[in-house]
């Protein structure tokens, strides 16, 4: 298997330990796990004798059921854990693609997305979405660029790195398109419940489509990466059992401290989120107001979903030279969009408490 070099995670890796102050997370804010374990009376107790051995492959029993607690259509037995939503797409694109497959991936998009999916031997065609057009879904597009060997369609909503939500419309009709072509529907939904108005909230597509393969995480809207703990949602067996096959030559089963920490954030999902769109919703206007007062160096398709968004950026030369002075000079981290093939955009988080000193610190030195 011969993978391109994933660019965020490089950018991430020269930077994130070391810069002070975090501008382009896609993970919302985050809490310790003492934080964590004094949500609950007992939850402690539970830390403590948490047996360290093995857990079952397909996840334990009481976190798929507390995971399935967040679709309509889906029981536990429609649960795979995985470790992160990394490892869901790696193990779901191996299990299900091959070299005579051609596979549908959204972009700009989470490279993985991309780069995996080629890695499968698949022929592999973005359906891009484009600044000029607002970043919109072209449905007419996507009919287009479908095949009758089509065997998978990647879509991510809320979507990273643009922050905008799909709208329920193009929803369905992907939904059709697919079914229509018996294709899976694999829809990245991490981000999902941290849209900003939670009215503009979507069906999890595994609700919608029996062929659909919602991706969950733990990451993003509840602010807990460092559990590395993901899922995949679907009422397609067959294909949950050949995932579950590859995850043997993966994990084989997931962090046991982890899935506990998980399950317990997972009773507390609507406060987590509550807090973090809390978070999102101050910070917004913030942006929006710095956004106003250098309207010559950014313009964006205003996001209305998770802690991201990606405006357009002019006068300032090559990007991710801007991005790399910037985090030299102050500190301050923001993500070039040459990591996602989008030279002329930038990358920011406002999920983050301390947001407000980060614009600071980048107002004053843009003068
Ligand atoms: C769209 C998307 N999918 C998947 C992931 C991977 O998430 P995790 O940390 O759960 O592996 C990310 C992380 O940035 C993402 O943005």
């Amino acid at each position: 298997m011969n993978l391109a070099p994933f660019r965020i995670e490089q950018y991430y890796g020269r930077h994130e330990f070391t810069a002070e102050l975090m501008f382009s997370s896609s993970d919302a804010e985050t809490i310790t796990i003492g934080e964590l374990l004094a949500l609950e009376p007992g939850a402690a107790d539970l830390l403590a004798v948490q047996r360290l051995g093995y857990t079952e492959s397909p996840g334990a029993p009481s976190l798929r059921q507390a995971i399935a607690s967040i679709y309509e259509a889906c029981g536990a037995a429609d649960v795979l854990v995985v470790a992160a939503a990394e490892e869901g797409i790696f193990a779901a694109y191996h299990a299900l693609l091959g070299p005579a497959d051609h596979v549908v991936v959204e972009t700009p998009c989470y490279e993985s997305a991309l780069v995996l999916a080629r890695s499968t031997g698949a022929e592999v065609t973005e359906w891009h979405r484009r600044y000029a057009d607002g970043w919109a879904h072209d449905l007419e597009e996507l009919e287009r660029i479908l095949r009758p060997n089509t065997r998978l369609v990647y879509v991510n909503t809320p979507h990273n790195p643009t922050g905008t939500n799909m709208s329920r419309a193009v929803l369905d009709r992907v939904v059709e398109l697919c079914a229509e072509r018996g294709a899976w529907l694999f829809c990245d939904e991490v981000y999902r419940e941290i849209e900003h108005d939670p009215g503009d909230r979507l069906p999890a597509a595994c609700d919608l489509y029996e062929r659909a393969i919602s991706l969950g995480s733990m990451s993003k809207t509840y602010g807990l990466p460092g559990l590395r703990l993901g899922w995949l949602a679907s009422r397609d067996r067959g294909a949950l059992d050949r995932v579950l096959d590859f995850k043997h030559y993966t994990t084989i089963s997931s962090s046991a401290p982890s899935e506990l920490l998980s399950e317990i954030a997972l009773r507390h999902r609507d406060l987590l989120a509550g807090r973090n769109r809390s978070i999102v919703l101050a910070n917004l206007p913030l942006l929006d107001a710095f956004f106003e007062r250098h309207a010559q160096t950014f313009s964006w398709v205003r996001p209305n979903a998770s802690p991201i968004g990606f405006p357009r950026v002019e006068g300032v030369g090559e990007v991710t030279a801007f991005c790399e002075r910037l985090v030299t000079e102050t500190g301050v981290l923001l993500l070039p969009g040459t990591v996602y093939d989008e030279p002329e955009h930038v990358r920011f988080g406002y999920g983050r408490a301390n947001m407000p000193e980060a614009l600071a610190r980048l107002e004053s030195w843009l003068g």
